[in-house]
């Protein structure tokens, strides 16, 4: 089976790459970089030939409110239809649990544009939602910051390490389409403050965190609930301090988010043939939400 991940030189995207690759499957990582745009078209026939499953990991250089629209409808628009031309028979796209709750935001009403474009086209699909990535912390605090302070709302996420999210998306890849919507999440509930609080500590950054309910997440006002995914998700394993301790701080999580995946993949192969992690789609865990 011919799997071929857009965004595959991604945070998630080289990480599911890999996991395939482990598993025995025929997989391409396409982007920019290998000659294949989703913006543009670039490269997406060839990439696309004979595939039975593409999995989208893309995201939007800019988080500006227009360019990341342009980038979510025209990048969905051209895959989709690509993906209609060659015979594929799953779509997988990765979106962010509580996206019909944030369309205050830009971002969000993005992801849930490329969500309705997946809905709407005529290629089965799965659309999964995660909740925050650990390693997207950082990103929050930049996001929040106000000069030398941080400002954030305490309601409460339930964050996921990357490595987790990957390995769910190659699950989702190597089963049947649901044709709906999953949600997969972390351990642990936290508050938004108190996440980006724990991260900033372990990272020796003395900026101080402000606890403001009335604090924007990228443009959208939060309610206790915004972020958090409902009963039914997938429910990971990996807790954030396991996580802080084991990338030794997050700028080394950073700079070596390869090897965290190349790890993973050591450890795969090395168990193939033997019992080895079960990677195939579990329906039971996946209940769809909508
Ligand atoms: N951050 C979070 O906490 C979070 C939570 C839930 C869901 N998500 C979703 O997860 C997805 C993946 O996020 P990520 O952090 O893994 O992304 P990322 O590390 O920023 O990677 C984005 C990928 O998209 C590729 N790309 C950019 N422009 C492209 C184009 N025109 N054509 C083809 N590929 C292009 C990039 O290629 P280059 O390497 O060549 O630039 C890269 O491989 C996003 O859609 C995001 O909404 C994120």
């Amino acid at each position: 089976m011919k799997l071929v991940v857009i965004g595959g030189t991604g945070l998630i995207g080289s990480k599911v790459v890999q996991l395939l690759w482990a598993e025995g499957h025929e997989v391409v990582a396409a982007s920019p970089a290998s000659g294949v745009n989703t913006l543009t078209g670039e490269g997406l026939e060839e990439a696309l030939a004979g595939a039975s499953v593409v999995v989208d990991l893309t995201n939007s250089p800019s988080f500006e409110d227009a360019a990341v629209l342009h980038f979510f409808q025209t990048s969905g628009r051209n895959l989709l239809s690509a993906e209609a031309i060659a015979g594929v028979k799953h779509h997988v796209v990765l979106s962010v649990v509580g996206t019909d709750r944030m369309l205050e935001s830009g971002y969000f009403r993005a992801k849930f544009a490329q969500e309705n474009l997946v809905k709407a086209s005529d290629v089965s699909y799965t659309i999964i939602r995660a909740t925050q990535f650990y390693e997207f912390a950082g990103g929050i605090a930049k996001a929040s910051a106000r000069g030398e302070t941080i400002h954030l709302s305490p309601v409460h996420l339930q964050p996921i390490a990357s490595n987790d999210i990957a390995r769910a998306v190659a699950e989702v890849a190597t089963g049947h389409p649901v044709n709906g919507t999953i949600e997969v999440a972390g351990p642990e509930r936290i508050g938004l403050d108190e996440l980006v609080r724990r991260y900033l500590r372990a990272n020796h950054d003395p900026r101080e965190v402000v606890t403001d309910p009335g604090a924007r997440y990228f443009g959208a006002l939060l309610r206790e609930g915004s972020l958090t995914p409902a009963g039914t998700a997938k429910i990971c394993t990996t807790k954030f301090d396991e996580w802080l301790e084991r990338s030794q701080f997050t700028e080394k999580a950073f700079r070596g988010r390869s090897d965290g995946a190349l790890t993973d993949a050591r450890d795969l192969r090395r168990s193939r043939g033997s019992a080895g992690p079960d990677l195939r789609f579990q329906a039971r865990e996946f209940p769809r939400i909508a």
